[in-house]
């Protein structure tokens, strides 16, 4: 059958493909160390599950509006209110299935053919689709790691067109780690400032994971934007390891928030009910110490992964300050191993195949050349995991 021409350039998720490729080899039997899963490896808090199963018992089991049961909305609302120091209210943010139906919501619903979305390379895998599958233009600008992937914002200015209708930032950055600046974010609200109708999408996803001596910023606080020129893209299921429950929201102006919820109503409907009743409790009654402790796991992991891969002379990394993943450059390695012409979605397929180690290639992010690794696995996992990696790494030296 024909398909819709704006699917020309989809591809299945790449990091979905690989995760469950290596579960599928974990369902052999084999032991795999699988660097690849995009969710913390923790099960979600008990308070939570119990308010789902509540949920159920009261026979929260029904139709919900399109834009999410009224508390967690409300509750949503105050998060913000208490964290941004400024008004925001129930009708400023609509619940959808996870944040990637936010994103897809929010591009189908403003996105006209040929209009420009900026994006910085390396990006979320998805991002790229989404604007692609809703008819829009995806601009990217390439970051490198000697500027910790954060792109000028000179370089900014240069792709901004009549047609730019969103930038989208996150940070802390899914595939990179890095945690943009105070600077970055105050300069890209000035130039913002000077571009009334552009759209900056800031997507919080990671703001859990963010390792001392940083904390948590963002485009939201300190006044540099306000909802005329926002959408907060966020949701439950990085911080409070809640991914299978999809549930995302964002927090925008009112027009966009309906315009948003009319495409859901004709879509989905409405998030899982259920789900909605279990997120209320994960922001309502969020514990700084249960998301304490799950961030200072993962630092301590992070620091792991980090000094094991520094042992290894042939790749490179930059220690990053947030998110799960450590964003590993493997050029030297393709430089190398280059008689055999391996993009680095072949030298994963090796890893996989030959040494049962998964990663996600640079190529599914935009930047080829590069891995990502998530630490979202026991640090025995990730020391013998790493060790596998330098053993293929050095037999394939020795073939080259
Ligand atoms: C940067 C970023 N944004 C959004 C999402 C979407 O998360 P979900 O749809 O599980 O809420 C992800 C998931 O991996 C992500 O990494």
């Amino acid at each position: 059958m024909k398909k819709n021409p704006q699917l020309k350039t989809l591809v299945p998720s790449a990091t979905l493909a690989l995760n469950q490729k290596a579960k599928m080899m974990q369902s052999q039997g084999m032991k795999v160390y699988n660097f690849t899963a995009g969710e913390p490896d923790f099960p979600t808090p008990k308070r939570i599950c119990d308010a789902a199963k509540d949920a159920m018992d009261k026979g929260y089991t029904k139709y919900t509006p399109a834009a999410g049961i009224s508390q967690l909305r409300q509750a949503i609302a105050n998060k913000y209110t208490r964290e941004c120091k400024r008004d925001h209210q129930a009708s400023h943010v609509m619940v959808s299935n996870g944040g990637k139906q936010v994103l897809f919501n929010l591009f189908f619903s403003f996105l006209a053919p040929e209009d420009e979305v900026i994006l910085f390379a390396p990006y979320w895998v998805s991002y790229k689709s989404l604007v692609e599958m809703c008819g829009g233009k995806a601009i990217v600008i390439d970051t490198q790691p000697e500027h910790y992937f954060v792109p000028s914002i000179d370089q900014i200015k240069s792709k901004i067109s009549d047609r730019t209708r969103f930038i989208v930032v996150n940070s802390p950055c899914n595939p990179t780690g890095s945690v943009y600046p105070k600077s970055f974010l105050d300069d890209l609200s000035m130039l913002l400032k000077d571009h009334p109708n552009l759209i900056c999408v800031s997507d919080d996803m990671y703001e859990n994971f963010v390792f001392d001596p940083c904390s948590f910023d963002s485009l939201a606080r300190n006044n540099r934007l306000n909802l005329d020129q926002l959408v907060i893209v966020n949701g439950v299921s990085k911080s409070f390891s809640m991914t299978g429950w999809r549930i995302g929201y964002a927090v925008a102006n009112k027009e966009i928030i309906d315009m948003m919820t009319q495409v859901q109503s004709q879509s989905t409907s409405n998030a899982s009910s259920i789900s909605q009743w279990a997120a209320l409790e994960a922001i309502e009654g969020s514990n700084p110490q249960e998301q304490l402790a799950m961030k200072n796991i993962f630092q301590k992991r992070r620091d792991l992964i980090y000094k094991k891969i520094k042992e290894i002379p042939s790749l490179s990394c930059l220690l990053p300050d947030g998110a799960f993943y450590l964003f590993v450059d493997f050029r030297k390695v393709l430089e190398r191993v280059q008689g055999n012409n391996w993009s680095d979605i072949e030298l994963a397929q090796y890893f996989l195949e030959e040494y049962q180690v998964a990663m996600v290639p640079g190529s599914a992010f935009g930047s080829p050349g590069f891995m990502r690794l998530s630490y979202g696995l026991s640090d025995e996992d990730i020391v013998n995991g790493v060790d596998r990696l330098h053993e293929g790494l050095k037999s394939l030296e020795s073939l080259s």
